[in-house]
């Protein structure tokens, strides 16, 4: 049996699936460029039928990502099967992926249905995925609170009708780690086709085990491992792959098993995806988090002074984090932007690099030491800007103070043609959300509204999130600056550019 452990990635899926998390497509090709940079090997890139965002998000990246498999996630239906396949036709290496709950509190209370009718669905599903797409993963949802013999059956039955991967979800993050590698030590022996497949698991965090969970799996045979960058995923979140990749790689003495990623991109692809979903990192998240490589106390310090490895068990560098920063500044030249945005991941064609290295030098007149955080935010900045925004910022004034009332005056420009409008406010920020609602003429109820440094110093860039929700649908707008009331206002305008550009596709 191979030692190689696949990394399946699923954060434009079950990742991108949790409250607030929605990304835009040019996002979640951006992540998927991280991905197949960082060499994971399958990347599940959404669920077609969910949206015709989501369709668009899976379709997008199987034409344009080459390295990795592409799977598309659809339930054990006949509609389901024909529009994922629809959205990963053109992708080098496409991979359906059908699931059916096999638990009996899903089975009956969800489903309503007979453990013979979800075992003939799956059998079907597996059938018609298969005579659409060679690469075909059946999962069994909540397997971890289903009968084993039950799940014995379905395995065999869905292996026969064509499955290449089989995969067994801890749905709800119940398991302990012992007695899931139990469940799977099971599946191995009495699933008489197993040899046939590669046996894949899903584990959800709710009891902190997700990443316990899916090691343990490898002593049984276990050939792939589904999980997500910084562990984002349905409410508590999936096995990190950033965790699961390090203890891998760290532990190799005691795993003896090895994976196709590149740690180098780890580090970047995860302040990626905090940035685009605007999910902070917690500071002690393990590997990513900014104290994983933090050292506070004397005694510590001085270890680390002497020897890394005396409280280092991983390399900064490793995952992408340079250690003795190479710090950028007004007078750094193209050559050095480029090759820092390289190894950040980013290979910019001409025209993006003059674009991004003129913000750079504006950001660089403003803040004395640009971070590699600087410059992910920049990129961000200037990516997400190439969707076309139906109201440009022109400029904004604010004036205020702790005894006058806030008031702010923005210009916007749309098709060439300029408006202007002033409004007061509880704050300065309220004074210039106001205004830009009386001249886009919107109505629409601030549901969240955040701001944090993103870098160090007194210069730092402060991001500001803006969540706006407009019929029950919630737009997120981001922007980072040295000026927060800058960053703010851009934020809201970029929100209420996406609320207006959704409202524009339902008009037509
Ligand atoms: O958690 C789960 O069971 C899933 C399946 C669809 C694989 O996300
Ligand atoms: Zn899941």
């Amino acid at each position: 049996m191979t030692d190689l452990i696949r990394i399946f990635d699923t954060t434009l899926r079950d990742g991108e699936q949790c409250p607030g998390a929605s990304l835009n497509t040019q996002e979640k090709l951006e992540i998927a460029r991280h991905l197949e940079k960082m060499r994971v090997d399958v990347i599940e890139a959404g669920f077609p039928i969910s949206s015709p965002g989501d369709f668009e998000g899976v379709e997008t990246i199987a034409k344009n990502i080459k390295g990795p498999i592409i799977a598309a996630l659809c339930r054990a239906v006949e509609q389901d099967i024909k529009c994922a396949w629809d959205a990963i036709k053109l992708a080098q290496k496409p991979r359906i992926h059908t699931f059916i709950a096999t638990s009996p509190i899903h089975m009956k209370l969800k489903l309503e249905k007979t453990p013979q009718e979800v075992l003939e669905q799956a059998v079907s599903a597996v059938r018609l995925a298969k005579s659409y797409c060679q690469d075909v993963e059946f999962s069994a949802e909540d397997a971890s609170r289903s009968n084993p013999e039950f799940l014995y059956q379905i395995f065999t039955k869905t292996i026969e009708a064509g499955a290449t991967v089989i995969n067994i979800p801890d749905t709800v993050g119940y398991s302990q780690p012992e007695e899931f590698a139990s469940l799977i030590k099971g599946i191995k022996a009495n699933v008489p086709n197993i040899n046939k497949v590669t046996m894949s698991v899903h584990c959800h965090n709710d009891l902190g085990l997700a990443v316990a969970n899916s090691l343990e799996s490898l002593k049984y045979g276990v050939r792939q491992i589904e999980c997500t960058i910084n562990g984002i995923g349905e409410r508590a979140g999936n096995a990190s792959l950033e965790e699961i990749v390090m203890a891998l790689y760290t532990r190799k003495d005691f795993y003896q098993k090895y994976t196709n990623i590149d740690t180098g991109y780890i580090y970047p692809t995860s302040k990626l995806v905090s940035r685009l979903t605007g999910f902070v990192v917690q500071p002690n998240k393990a590997i990513v988090g900014k104290n994983a490589f933090a050292h506070e106390a004397g005694i510590h310090q001085a270890g680390v002074l002497k020897d890394a490895s005396t409280y280092e068990i991983m390399r900064p560098q490793t995952i992408g984090l340079e250690s003795n920063q190479l710090v950028l500044g007004k007078h750094s030249g193209r050559n050095a932007f480029k090759s820092r945005l390289a190894q950040l991941g980013y290979d910019l064609d001409k025209e993006k690099l003059d674009k991004s290295f003129e913000q750079f030098k504006v950001l660089a007149d403003k803040k004395k030491e640009i971070y590699s955080e600087d410059l992910l935010a920049l990129m961000s900045e200037v990516l997400v800007e190439e969707i076309a925004d139906i109201y440009e910022l022109s400029y904004f004034h604010i004036s205020t103070g702790n005894n006058i009332l806030p008031t702010a005056t923005v210009k916007l420009i749309r098709e060439g043609n300029v408006f202007e409008d002033a409004a007061c406010g509880d704050g300065p920020v309220d004074a210039v959300f106001n205004a830009i609602d009386r001249i886009t003429g919107v109505k629409v109820k601030l549901s969240d509204y955040n701001i944090r440094a993103l870098t160090r110093g007194k210069d730092a860039q402060g991001e500001a999130v803006v969540e706006i929700t407009d019929n029950g649908c919630s737009f997120i707008g981001k922007s980072a600056s040295t000026d927060t009331l800058e960053a703010s206002t851009k934020a809201y305008l970029k929100a209420i550019n996406k609320m207006l550009l959704r409202n524009s596709y339902k008009d037509k």
